[in-house]
């Protein structure tokens, strides 16, 4: 079957109102961009923060409508905020959320199982070995992995109506797995995954934080979008495995960052290596290099590789994260030392943030 032209969608789409205006989509200049590949269609909209709910819905619209194309395979549809020329309050307005922590960081991957959540929880750990005040936010609703991987099965107590977050490691710490049963929130639908994370910003007594590490879940679904049309990231890490397969993925992790504006601060390597714990051998299972390379190539920092090592499992399964449990180990340096060039990045970014904002002259 012959493939349809990005005019041809871009014409279809204009079956659908833009609620905001009563106009169609199309001609109220909302779909930015159509890409289609190998029967693969992405189409980014434009929206603001004022409207990013209210276009929530028309996003699956569209994606639905496309789908259905003769020819389609597949159809996504991002929300994608406006040029900052068009609305220069936007940043001010975006930072209601977490107001008292200075720097956001979303861990993030393509997928899942590449190590996503043992890199939040380690490094959120080094950086608070750093003396840096820090937060670490579960914000895998169907998947939540703090309770496990932090050893923490309390619920968290509630003052004036706010919930006070765990403390363990030198750090904070809230995860829906703290509040509801491992199963429910499977069978929760977009909006509440949605509201479920804004309260776990929103209502949560977090205090003044130098950093919060949020614990991305695998993809490019509704908690992504939340972190990045509702909160002031700093900016974002890659976590990927040297695996082709992972990295395509990553690719996509990284694309949806920068169509959402927020800055990629770096790519780390995880299960780089393997080491054997007998003989101390090297084996380099998946290949390795394979991030560097990629980050190189896309023009993203490489924050350094952590190794295959059964201790790191081990550790997390028991709840004590390595860092804490074994800060010597060569595992532990690793996230260390990762930890130490991701501060440096962020304390730039928000350098180049403070530099960048309107000054008020007064003469
Ligand atoms: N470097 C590593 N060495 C050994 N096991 C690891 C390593 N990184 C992650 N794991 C293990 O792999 C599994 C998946 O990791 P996890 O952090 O839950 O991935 P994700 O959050 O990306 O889904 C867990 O059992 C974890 O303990
Ligand atoms: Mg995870």
């Amino acid at each position: 079957m012959s493939e349809p032209t990005a005019e041809s969608l871009r014409a279809t789409l204009s079956a659908i109102p833009d609620p905001a205006s009563g106009k169609d989509i199309v001609t109220a200049g909302l779909v930015e961009e159509v890409q289609v590949k190998g029967g693969l269609v992405h189409i980014s909209l434009l929206t603001d923060r004022a409207h990013a709910e209210a276009m929530e819905p028309v996003r699956r619209q569209v994606e639905k409508l496309l789908a259905k194309q003769p020819g389609v395979k597949n159809a996504t549809a991002v929300l994608t905020a406006h040029k900052a020329a068009a609305t220069p309050p936007a940043a001010p307005a975006k930072a209601a959320l977490l107001p008292e922590v200075r720097a956001i960081v979303a861990v993030a991957s393509g997928k899942g199982g590449v190590g996503k959540s043992t890199a939040a929880v380690n490094l959120a750990v080094a950086l608070g070995r750093q003396g840096l005040r820090v937060g670490l936010l579960d914000a895998d609703i169907y998947g939540p992995s703090l309770p496990r991987m932090l050893g923490l099965s309390r619920r968290p107590e509630v003052r004036r109506e706010r919930m006070i977050p765990l403390k363990a490691w030198g750090l904070l710490a809230m995860s829906i797995g703290f509040l509801v049963e491992e199963e429910t929130p499977m069978i929760w639908r977009g909006p509440m995954v949605m509201g479920a994370l804004e309260q776990m910003m929103g209502q949560v007594e977090w205090g003044p934080l130098d950093i919060m590490v949020v614990d991305m879940p695998p993809g490019t679904g509704d908690a992504q979008l939340t972190m990045a049309q509702r909160v002031a990231l700093t900016g974002a890490v890659i976590v990927s495995t040297p695996q082709d397969i992972a990295l395509t993925d990553a690719r996509r992790g990284v694309r949806m960052f920068e169509r959402t504006r927020v800055p990629v601060l770096g790519l780390i390597e995880n299960m780089s290596f393997f080491c054997c714990p007998n003989c101390g051998h090297r084996a380099e299972i998946f290949g390795h290099g394979g991030a560097r390379r990629e980050a190189d190539r896309q023009g993203i920092e490489f924050l350094g590789e952590i190794p295959l090592l059964l201790d790191i499992r081990t550790a997390s399964d028991a709840g004590t994260p390595i860092v804490a449990d074994a800060p010597e180990s060569e595992a532990a340096q690793a996230f260390a030392q990762i930890a130490q060039r991701l501060w440096v990045k962020v304390e730039a970014e928000l350098a180049g943030k403070a530099a960048s904002a309107p000054r008020i002259v007064i003469s």
